[in-house]
């Protein structure tokens, strides 16, 4: 069945057909019944429908919802999209009055409100298995204690730090993902139904009802833009592909950490994958796919608005094709973070051996705390470590003579600082560094905004 046939002699050619019809909205059969249920109340109380009529309708749709929910609803060949369906269902089960249903309303009002129906759902989802992650980096984040590691640039070794402040940096970029679906949400919350076709309606519709009964925190100020605009989706999709970025490069630092180069942490066996070939293998596929997956989820911004750039004012079919990329967004990222959410929970540090160069810079700032310019410390300290390199030697073996014969400004206890990486994490007093102290900072910070278990 069209919605359309009155103007036409011919059918649609097959191919045309096959071309247009659309099933990757079938997702939003929930969210259409209870914006058309929205829609009906809101007829029945400006009088356009009948107590009667508004029931029957009713009735009609919450059998659709329940042979949805049950697994039983048919979709025909003949359904354009998952608009089509349940009209024509709701024809078949309360007749003529199913009719009435679409008084006021266009399926361009009505895509917009079951994508924001279902996009607002989708977020608190998120935002749920965000916080998630975020309490099992801060849960790997205990477990690893104090457990040091180096910090890199460049990725060569830089300073030591706890590993744990490694495993936050990370807690706080989902956080900034949850603060981004929170902030994509309340643009998503605005209930377009009542901008029909494109211009609204000559019928006394109130969109305002329409808006409180389903839950709207706003309603649109201007019909075209309320069924044009689609920045809404992709800012959905863009908080989506942020969010897969950081996975990405966490799961590269995953992928890092788990070779034998690297020797840094090891994952469960329900989190790593064997190889067909080398017996010997276990291979962090998780983590990888975490990376990989997030090149199309990036695509899927792309299309959003690419989508959008051309689009003359106001629906253009071109928009059925947002759909598929925010859906392949979200489902990406969904099963992104539940599977990287596991692993961190099966995280185990090991040890590393930290460089023994990672407190070079502890031992200029020495020589900075008696007045010495850093320009010239960083240069005594840049000598010591050429002239020990020379030797066959590093920080590790230093003696106080090796410090005095270098610099009179040195004192005894800086051999202490530059041969311990425990030490040189323990003298950092810098608000968010990388300390100890600092990271219980951090913990408790992020348990004042976060739901951690
Ligand atoms: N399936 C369409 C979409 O997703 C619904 C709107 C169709 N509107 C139209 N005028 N043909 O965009």
């Amino acid at each position: 069945m069209t919605l359309w046939g009155g103007r036409f002699s011919d059918a649609p050619a097959d191919v045309a057909w096959a071309f247009t019809t659309d099933d990757s909205d079938r997702r939003l059969l929930g969210d259409d019944v209870v914006g058309s249920m929205g829609h009906v109340a809101m007829l029945a109380h400006v009088g356009l429908l009948t107590a009667e009529e508004a029931t029957q309708l009713h009735g009609g749709l919450e059998a659709i919802r329940d042979e949805w929910s049950s697994g039983e609803f048919a979709f025909t060949e003949s359904d354009e999209d998952v608009h089509t369906a349940v009209e024509r269902r709701l024809g078949e089960l309360v007749g003529d009055v199913a009719g009435k249903l679409h008084t006021g309303r266009s399926r361009n009002d009505q895509v917009c409100v079951d994508l924001r129906l279902y996009l607002k759902r989708a977020a608190s989802d998120r935002i749920s298995q965000l916080e998630g992650l975020v309490g099992a980096l801060a849960g790997a984040a205990r477990r690893v204690g104090d457990t040091v590691a180096a910090s890199y640039t460049h990725l060569q070794q830089a300073q030591a730090i706890p590993l744990a402040h490694h495993l936050l940096a990370y807690a706080w970029m989902f956080r900034r993902d949850i603060a981004r679906f929170e902030g994509a949400l309340e643009r998503i919350d605005v209930s377009p139904l009542g901008a029909g076709a494109a211009a609204g309606s000559s019928l006394p519709l109130d969109p305002a009802v329409t808006a409180s009964h389903l839950g709207f925190g706003a309603m649109f100020d201007n019909s075209l833009d309320a069924v044009s605009s689609r920045d809404f989706v992709a800012e959905y999709a863009f908080c989506c592909a942020q969010a897969m970025t950081h996975l990405s490069r966490l799961g590269e630092d995953l992928v890092l950490w788990a070779t034998e180069e690297f020797d840094m942490a090891d994952y469960g066996d329900a989190f790593t994958t064997g190889s067909s070939a080398l017996p010997q293998k276990r291979n962090p596929d998780v983590a990888e796919l975490a990376r990989g997956k997030a090149a199309a989820v990036i695509g899927d911004v792309t299309a959003l608005l690419t989508l959008q750039k051309g689009l003359p004012l106001a629906y253009n079919r071109d928009l059925q094709e947002d759909k598929r990329a925010v859906f392949h967004a979200d489902d990406t990222l969904t099963a992104g973070l539940a599977a990287i959410t596991g692993m961190m929970e099966s995280l185990v540090a090991t040890p590393q051996d930290v460089s023994p160069w990672v407190t070079a810079l502890d031992l200029a700032e020495a020589l900075v705390s008696r007045g010495v310019p850093f320009r010239e410390a960083h240069h005594v300290v840049g000598a010591l470590v050429l002239r020990l390199t020379d030797e066959g030697r590093t920080f590790a073996d230093l003696t106080e003579s090796d410090l005095t014969d270098t610099d009179p400004r040195f004192e005894p206890g800086d051999v202490e600082v530059a041969r311990s990486p425990a030490t040189s994490i323990s003298r950092r007093t810098v608000p968010g560094a990388g300390s100890w102290g600092s990271v219980e900072h951090q913990l408790a910070a992020l348990e004042s905004v976060s739901r951690l278990d």
